[in-house]
């Protein structure tokens, strides 16, 4: 016996903005789960920046996808067949099985999930990875304190959006958010309770940003580098604290981008503390993470905003839409129902 799937591959290596020909979906006969593995049906994946990573060559620190070889990433499923007693049939469960409709895996490379509590996709974002990012970056990363005025650029996104409503929760004294577009910015203002809010587009950031926080920075969280982290840096007061959790304005360039001018004058004039950092550094903080994002959950404090594509032929556009904004909060590609 055999089971049949569907699954995305990469088909090419893109330079610049990756193009729908850079992928294949393909058909295949995976064979049953053996002693010890488990076939799960997924129900949604996730489409995350850092997969741009992956499609190209040279040291990240995701491994590069080979051409011809099926894709990863997180997605949530169910059990469908099980020869692992800890993992039985119908468990709801975390993979990095992502992009296929099917996936026959080791029980221990599954996690199993608490069912019926929330949408399962929100372990794709809030209660996932993301969530987990945003909660260690500004918390432990940036050492964000109440009363500390914080900026973060991606703020529409998946991540952004958190941690701006993380710090309002802690107790920040001002919450300012930068993001794509007009209605992005209305959202973070009227919705998420940020105090300010602008789009990138509208001129200068380093302008944009001083209209909109003109006493400066305690804390910047950097999602998106190049002209934010410059505009940041030139905020940021005295000991400010930056987390940099990634740079999208750049993941598709073809040359290296230039630095933050004044790079060494502002760190060493302002005692500045810029500090890079990666989720999987950081799990020693999950439960911690779950508890206290679960009861802000419950008490209705945070607002959680997906944006969901249908079906597993939607996965490549989705995540093409994601690298150009198309998402408001996180974007996930349901493939199947939750029972
Ligand atoms: N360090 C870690 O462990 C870690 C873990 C997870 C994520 N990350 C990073 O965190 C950031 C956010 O990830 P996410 O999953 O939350 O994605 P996301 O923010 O939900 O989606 C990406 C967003 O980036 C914005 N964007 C695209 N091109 C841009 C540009 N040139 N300038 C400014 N913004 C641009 C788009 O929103 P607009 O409409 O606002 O342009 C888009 O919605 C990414 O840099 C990602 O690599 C790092």
């Amino acid at each position: 016996m055999s089971i049949r799937t569907r699954e995305w591959q990469l088909a090419a290596r893109p330079e610049g903005e990756p193009s729908p020909d850079d992928f294949r979906l393909v058909e295949l006969e995976r064979p049953d789960p053996g002693e010890g593995q488990v076939a799960v049906r997924m129900i949604a994946m996730s489409v995350d920046p850092y997969m741009r990573g992956r499609m190209r060559l040279g040291p990240s620190y995701a491994p590069p996808w080979e051409i011809g070889e099926t894709m990863q990433g997180g997605a949530v499923g169910r059990v469908v067949a099980s020869r692992a007693p800890d993992v039985p049939e119908g468990a709801l469960v975390l993979t990095d099985a992502a992009w296929r409709d099917v996936a026959v895996l080791d029980a221990r490379a599954v996690t199993r999930l608490p069912d019926g509590d929330v949408s399962p996709s929100y372990y794709l974002g809030v209660l996932g990875m993301p969530g987990l990012t945003a909660y260690a970056g500004l918390f432990r990363v940036a050492g964000f304190r109440a009363g500390d005025a914080v900026f973060v650029s991606g703020a529409a996104g998946a991540v952004g959006s958190l941690v701006g409503q993380f710090a309002r929760l802690r107790g920040a004294s001002a919450v300012i958010g930068s993001a794509g577009s007009p209605e992005k910015v209305r959202w973070l203002r009227e919705e998420l309770g940020f105090s300010a809010a602008f789009d990138y587009h509208d001129g200068p950031v380093a302008e944009l940003l001083r209209a909109a926080a003109p006493d400066g920075i305690d804390v910047y969280f950097d999602n998106v580098g190049g002209d934010h982290l410059e505009a940041a840096m030139a905020a940021l007061h005295v000991h400010g604290r930056a987390a940099l959790c990634g740079a999208i304005s750049t993941y598709n360039a073809t040359e290296p981008p230039p630095g933050p001018r004044n790079f060494s004058g502002l760190m060493v004039a302002k005692r500045l503390r810029l500090e890079g950092f990666l989720v999987g550094d950081h799990v020693d903080l999950r439960t911690e993470f779950l508890e206290n994002v679960t009861g802000w959950l419950r008490s209705g404090d945070l607002v959680v905003r997906e944006t969901v594509r249908e079906g597993l032929e939607q996965a490549v556009p989705a995540f093409l839409d994601l690298l150009r904004g198309g998402n408001t909060g996180k974007m996930v590609v349901r493939l199947g129902p939750d029972a």
